[in-house]
């Protein structure tokens, strides 16, 4: 699967050269480009942002770097087509826009992207990018704005690591052992059971003793009921969801 970011900060994605995810890459289950918005502008000062209309304090994005970068973009994807108007809306790219005006990023979320062939990502930075260019690029990609959570970050790309971490991991091949991702988080709508490792005593602490046992089913039941407890205790919405499927 290919990744494509755009950003004005194009070192702040150096980290994707590490870990899991850079080993992906090397290996060529995660191919991710990362392209500089300065690049599609002509003036001397590499011009990205100017005032907002109607007023207001800081700076907007313009819309033609964007264009320029996304079309750049839409043209590279494994899949792009001659003519980008004769592309269906299902062969489109994904164009996530990290913003904390989006909808909410999940794991559902991630497990559909993961799926996809090419997934691009607008970090806009200031107060964002001038709304035009997202009715626009409907033509090349299928857009979504999306966001973290309900807290603000400076721009995008702390948003976009974060996505491609949490979609190139369900990527086949990515996570050594495919069975550590269905028993996690989020994975069946609860928070994850608590884990422990040797020794059995640590610092006048012992382990639950039935994860002792030798019992697979009385472990299964324990870690089952705590996972509801903690989602029950730490996350009300997830559990109020969950209650409510059943
Ligand atoms: N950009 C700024 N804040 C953000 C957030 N909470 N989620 C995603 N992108 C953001």
């Amino acid at each position: 699967m290919r990744f494509d970011v755009v950003t004005i900060f194009p070192e702040y994605l150096a980290v994707l050269d590490v870990s899991l995810l850079g080993r992906a890459r090397r290996e060529g289950l995660v191919d991710v480009h990362v392209h500089d918005l300065r690049d599609f502008t002509f003036d001397r000062h590499r011009t990205v942002d100017d005032t907002p209309y109607g007023g207001g304090a800081g700076m907007v994005m313009k819309p033609e770097p964007w264009a320029l970068a996304l079309e750049h973009v839409a043209a590279q994807g494994p899949a792009a087509p001659a003519e980008p108007s004769s592309a269906a809306p299902g062969d489109r790219p994904v164009l996530l826009v990290p913003t904390p005006s989006g909808e909410r990023f999940t794991q559902r979320f991630a497990r559909e992207l993961a799926e996809r062939e090419h997934v691009a990502i607008a970090c806009g930075r200031y107060e964002g990018i001038d709304e035009r260019v997202f009715g626009w690029a409907e033509e090349l990609f299928e857009v979504r704005l999306v966001s973290l959570g309900d807290y603000v970050l400076n721009g995008g790309e702390v948003a976009a690591l974060a996505m491609i971490e949490a979609i190139g991991r369900l990527v086949p091949g990515v996570v050594g052992n495919p069975a550590s991702l269905v028993e996690e988080s989020h994975e069946d709508g609860l928070l994850e059971y608590p884990v422990y490792t040797k020794p059995a005593d640590w610092r006048g602490r012992a382990v639950p003793p039935v994860l002792l046992s030798g019992d697979h089913g009385k472990v299964a039941a324990w870690r089952r009921a705590q996972q509801e407890e903690r989602t029950r205790e730490r996350r009300p919405d997830l559990w109020a969801a969950y209650d409510s499927e059943d």
